[in-house]
């Protein structure tokens, strides 16, 4: 018989980007270790040198790549630099964390529907860097978080998944960010772990 062994049976390769504090790359790594995500977290990318997901990453072990975008004259060749590392690690998925770049069209079709981001608004409203506080200022009710696919558009891939949640009347920017931390602690690993067991 030549059957291929489920592929869950391999946990996915996956690589991180990351820019700013880290939280969801650790949710991420503890469902790793834990067994509930099956991935194999090759490596952390950052664009900033004193990013706590840099830090963190060196504290699990996991290798770490800080690329400066002043040594790169244009976007599409520091992103050609993360590529080549990625590549170099043979990854299957890149995982963007709260990584705060926009990638080139080049780096976008070069990895077409095998990137992700996480986004803190429920979309396709609020796009864009300020999403929980563009989501408050306008006064919907009800907000969340998303995961999708990137492609071309800026937060406009097909979606994988979102969790909804009450906007409360004393909500404040932070606090209502720290919910939607929250629920993307939860949110991302759970749909890595359909992506990897898929
Ligand atoms: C998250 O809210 C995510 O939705 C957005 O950036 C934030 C990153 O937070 N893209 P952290 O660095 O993972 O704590």
């Amino acid at each position: 018989m030549n059957k291929e062994p489920p592929r869950h049976n391999v946990p996915l390769p996956i690589a991180i980007l990351a820019s700013g504090k880290g939280s969801n790359f650790a949710a991420i790594v503890n469902a790793a270790k834990s067994g509930y995500c099956p991935v194999d977290i090759r490596l952390l990318i950052s664009d900033r040198a004193n990013s706590p997901a840099l830090q963190l990453a060196r504290d699990f072990g996991i290798k770490t790549h800080y690329i400066s975008p002043k040594d790169y004259k244009n976007r599409i060749e520091f992103d050609a630099a993360c590529a080549k590392h990625i590549n170099d690690a043979a990854c299957k998925l890149i995982v963007l964390a709260g990584y705060m770049r926009i990638l080139s069209d080049d780096f976008v079709d070069q990895f077409a529907n095998r990137i992700i981001n996480i986004h803190p608004s429920l979309l396709p409203s609020f796009t864009g860097a300020h999403a929980v506080r563009d989501a408050l200022q306008y006064g919907v009710k009800i907000t969340g978080c998303t995961v999708h696919i990137v492609n071309e558009i800026l937060d406009g891939g097909p979606i994988l998944g979102q969790e909804a949640m009450k906007i409360l009347d004393n909500d404040t920017e932070q606090s209502l960010h720290t919910r939607i931390h929250a629920a993307e602690h939860r949110l991302y690993p759970r749909i890595l772990r359909e992506l990897a067991t898929s």
